[in-house]
């Protein structure tokens, strides 16, 4: 695939439990090299976390409760992953399964920054670029006086003292030296009134907080998000949902080679390959013999299958720690987003229980549209996990008026939500490692004799498909490296 291609066929029989990336993956891959492969999947479709919610999707989770999605045709919520950075090898399968993409807006300057447990202006929504003026602004003043002042004549020359105040007139938009450098705000804030034609000047968006206030809000800690390698702009998303990458897998896979409803129950290793035992999707006991086997399920569902690989293997197992992460999907009867507030795309951190707003990336100007109503980790997670739907949405809406007003209730019309560490066969958004340099990462890194493990928990790229593919990748090379050594 892509950059990576196994040299000499083989045509030993793999036998892959999980039909999610990494176990997809890991199909395509070696049946390119002319490897029998299958895969055992206990969903009823491909993709694990790779899920996209339409209307008639349905859920049921491991409390029974059950919900199944309205969404009008064409709307859809990635439930799972939703960005792709450019350098992930997720978008080489992309462009060689034809998958079309499109840009995924993480980072707009139009959307807000919502803290409402600030020290100061505490839940007053504040732009991103309103916030980046004031930030960078209020810094670039400080940093002038003080490198005017003589307070860093220790570190620089008079002629970097100048090119670094040059510098900071132009990043902070501040005042000159007779004007103190003082940053009194600029049009990068935006408009209370725009610009226009003949006389209307328009009016910048004022007041300019204190110093003192801006700091406090807190808003500038939110800028180092976009300068996290994997989360820079640009990024993509597959167009009409992230399941298209599983459905493309699973189509050149072929689909005679995938049994859905197929829960693995038993692995035992043996001296010529193994053996899964499984239960079918009509409850029967079946079980299947391979040359080898690829286990990419979560490490927490994989511990609690019978096996005879060993106790150190099921310490392994348990070893890693499934984090909480709950997503809900918000369909409005109006873009109402992009019609009053306009905002094509984005995300609105806040420092409440919803984590953060996305507003959609695609389908723009449409006469309708899907947010992600929140997208947390961790405790907020949990307590949004312990609610029924209803309530979980209610919670929700109560938080998304506070920054976008009555609108947020009135103009709903479908919600669907998701708590990834009570869906069955999942049990996590992703897994974290106290330590990713001790004999547990090492030793499901490793074989089991016949049995191999994959999964993005055993990559330094937890939580993104990228680490799934890697993971299948190192362990497609290993398989084929041993039958070629052989
Ligand atoms: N890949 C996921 C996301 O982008 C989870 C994640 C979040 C991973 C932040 C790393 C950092 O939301």
């Amino acid at each position: 695939g892509s950059d990576f291609a196994l040299s000499g066929r083989s045509g030993k029989k793999v036998l892959v439990l999980g039909g999610g990336i990494a176990g997809l993956a890991t199909a395509y891959e070696l049946g390119k090299a002319g490897y029998d492969c299958r895969i055992l999947e206990a969903k009823d479709r491909p993709g694990g976390r790779n899920w996209t919610v339409r209307g008639g999707t349905s859920l049921t989770d491991l409390d029974g409760r059950a919900q199944t999605a309205s969404f009008s045709k064409g709307q859809y919520m990635n439930a799972g992953p939703a960005r792709l950075p450019q350098s992930h090898v997720t978008l080489e399968y992309c462009r060689e399964l034809d998958v079309p993409i499109e840009v995924f807006t993480n980072q707009n300057a139009n959307a807000y920054i919502y803290h409402e447990k600030s020290a100061a202006l505490a839940g007053q929504p504040m732009r991103w670029r309103t916030a980046k003026a004031d930030v960078y602004g209020y810094v670039s003043e400080l940093l002038a006086k003080a490198t005017d002042q003589g307070a860093l004549d220790a570190e620089l020359t008079a002629a970097d003292k100048e090119r670094l105040i040059a510098f900071l007139r132009n990043f902070g938009a501040i005042k000159g030296k007779a004007d103190g450098y003082a940053y009194t705000g600029s049009d990068r804030r935006g408009y209370a009134v725009e610009p226009g034609a003949a006389f209307e000047a328009g009016t910048v968006l004022g007041p300019v907080p204190t110093l003192s206030d801006v700091i406090a809000s807190g808003v500038g800690q939110r800028f180092t998000f976009e300068f996290g390698y994997d989360q820079a702009m640009l990024m993509f998303q597959p167009v009409g949902g992230m399941d298209a990458i599983p459905y493309a897998l699973a189509k050149a896979i072929g689909p005679d080679r995938i049994t859905y409803g197929a829960e693995a129950l038993e692995v035992t290793d043996l001296a010529d390959g193994a053996d899964v035992t499984y239960r079918d999707a009509q409850g029967r006991i079946r079980t299947r013999h391979a040359d080898f086997v690829v286990a990419a399920v979560p490490p927490m569902v994989m511990a609690r299958i019978k096996h005879n690989l060993g106790a150190d293997v099921t310490a392994a197992l348990k070893y890693p720690t499934a984090t909480p992460v709950g997503k809900i999907g918000l369909e409005y009867g109006s873009r109402w987003w992009e019609t009053d507030e306009h905002i094509y795309g984005g995300i609105t951190p806040t420092d409440t229980d919803l984590a953060t707003i996305w507003y959609p990336s695609y389908g723009y100007h449409g006469s309708r549209g899907t947010l992600i109503g929140y997208y947390n980790f961790g405790a907020d997670a949990l307590s949004y996990s312990a609610l029924p739907h209803q309530e979980r949405l209610a919670r929700a809406v109560s938080r998304g008026v506070k920054i976008h007003g009555e609108k947020y209730r009135t103009e709903l019309a479908h919600s669907f939500s998701v708590a990834w560490h009570r869906t069955p066969y999942i049990e996590g958004g992703w897994v974290g490692w106290a330590s990713q340099n001790g004999p547990e990462y090492k030793r499901l890194n490793q074989p089991a004799g016949h049995v191999y493990f994959a999964g993005d928990w055993l990559s330094h790229v937890i939580a993104w498909q990228h680490g799934a593919f890697s993971s299948a990748r190192k362990v497609v090379t290993d398989i084929h490296e041993r039958v070629m050594a052989a």
